[in-house]
């Protein structure tokens, strides 16, 4: 099993129009995407050898709208890349941590993906994520 790497911080905004900032920071969007899954539109920008994935709530009842609502825009998430998500939810499982999604459910870019509970991170949302 691989070590898991840094693939994307993922960012809650109102609308992906925040772009511009990182835009005028020189970055650009690579890949924008709807995930119904998550009801959310999701906007990609590659910052080296990680991305920020700004995410945009598609409706009121998105887990991202409500996190808006509760904490304002910010960072929502840190993404990990891994090469076995299966066994990594089964070993976090067996360790007590908290899992939201114990079996993994279709994201971005037609990955594999899971959540961790944010109070198994110390109140950081934590995804896991495998390339199909
Ligand atoms: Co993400």
């Amino acid at each position: 099993m691989n070590k898991p790497t840094l693939d994307h911080i993922g960012i809650a905004v109102k609308s992906l129009d925040s772009a511009r900032i990182y835009e005028a920071l020189g970055l650009t969007i690579d890949h924008v995407e709807t995930v119904t899954t998550q009801g959310v539109r999701t906007a990609f920008l590659s910052a080296g050898d990680a991305n920020l994935e700004l995410l945009e709530p598609t409706g009121a009842d998105s887990t991202v709208a409500k996190f808006i609502e509760k904490r304002g825009e910010g960072i929502h998430h840190i993404c990990f890349r891994v090469d076995d998500i299966e066994s990594h939810l089964s070993r976090l499982k067996s360790l007590g941590y908290r899992l939201i999604n114990e079996s993994p459910v279709p994201g971005a870019h037609g990955c594999r993906v899971a959540f961790l509970h944010p109070a198994a991170g110390n109140g950081v949302l934590i995804e896991l994520s495998e390339k199909s």
